[in-house]
């Protein structure tokens, strides 16, 4: 039975890498994004394949205007995320905690409740939910809502599949630092890459598509695993 990918966050990084193996199996993906212009990129480079929309998770009404397109999606990337902005402590502003958890935490609930009511039946339906090592780590120092989110993905992910099963496996991936446009705030110049780098046991940072293919697998290739956290960070902890 063919299937049909709902991926978010998709015009661009680790999305888009994920877009790009679906439609190289022959399958059809959604990509919902925030970013219009990216969106056309994507579509002009998949072509007939893929289907954009733009989207802002964070946004319920949108996402349910959004679901009623969703006839006949069988898997879910639930991946669109923001880093924020850098915050120390003694400037904490809750209006941009609240901003960042609206789209990393219950955006990601929102697409997920979403997708399970729309959803076509597929004897291999699947979720995989984008966390971080950050999850577990508590993020780089002036992230920590960054960190917390992510930890919440990782929760989410044991809840999710536990509700969701049998029907739909449910696992998230734990990247490390993977070479981005969401690394840009943190890693600005070639210096701070090679710091970066130092930390890495595998001494470099990851490509989109060495997430993407972890995540091709979960999909597509896994059948009893469930409820899991699987870490794409070089070593990195
Ligand atoms: N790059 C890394 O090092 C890294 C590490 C761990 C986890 N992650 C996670 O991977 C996911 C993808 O990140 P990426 O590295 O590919 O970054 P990216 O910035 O390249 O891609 C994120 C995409 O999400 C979209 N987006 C942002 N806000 C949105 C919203 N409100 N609604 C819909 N779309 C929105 C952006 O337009 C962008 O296309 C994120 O959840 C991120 O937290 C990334």
């Amino acid at each position: 039975m063919t299937a049909k990918v709902l991926i978010t966050g998709a015009a661009s990084g680790i999305g888009l890498a994920v877009a790009r193996r679906i439609v190289a199996r022959g399958m059809e993906a959604i990509l919902w994004d925030i970013s219009r212009d990216a969106l056309e990129a994507a579509r002009a480079e998949l072509g007939d394949s893929a289907e954009v929309r733009q989207v802002d998770v964070s946004d319920a009404q949108a996402v349910n205007g959004a679901a009623t397109s969703l006839e006949g999606a069988t898997h879910l990337v639930n991946n669109a995320g923001i880093l924020g902005h850098r915050m120390d402590w003694h400037d904490l502003d809750p209006a941009e905690v609240a901003r960042l958890l609206a789209i990393n935490v219950t955006g990601f609930m929102k697409v997920a409740a979403c997708f399970m009511a729309a959803r076509s039946p597929h004897p291999a339906g699947a979720i995989v939910n984008m966390a971080s090592i950050a999850g577990d780590n508590g993020g780089a120092p002036g992230f920590a809502s960054y960190g917390a989110s992510k930890g919440a993905i990782m929760a989410l992910t044991r809840a999710m599949a536990r509700d969701f099963a049998p029907e739909v496996r449910v696992n998230a991936l734990a990247p490390g630092i993977i070479d981005t446009p969401i690394q840009g705030a943190v890693m600005a110049d070639a210096a701070a890459r090679a710091r970066a780098a130092e930390g890495i046991p595998m001494q470099r940072m990851g490509s989109p598509d060495e997430v993407a293919e972890a995540a091709e697998w979960l999909l597509f290739d896994a059948s009893y695993t469930t409820g899991e956290i699987i870490r794409i960070a070089g070593g990195r902890r």
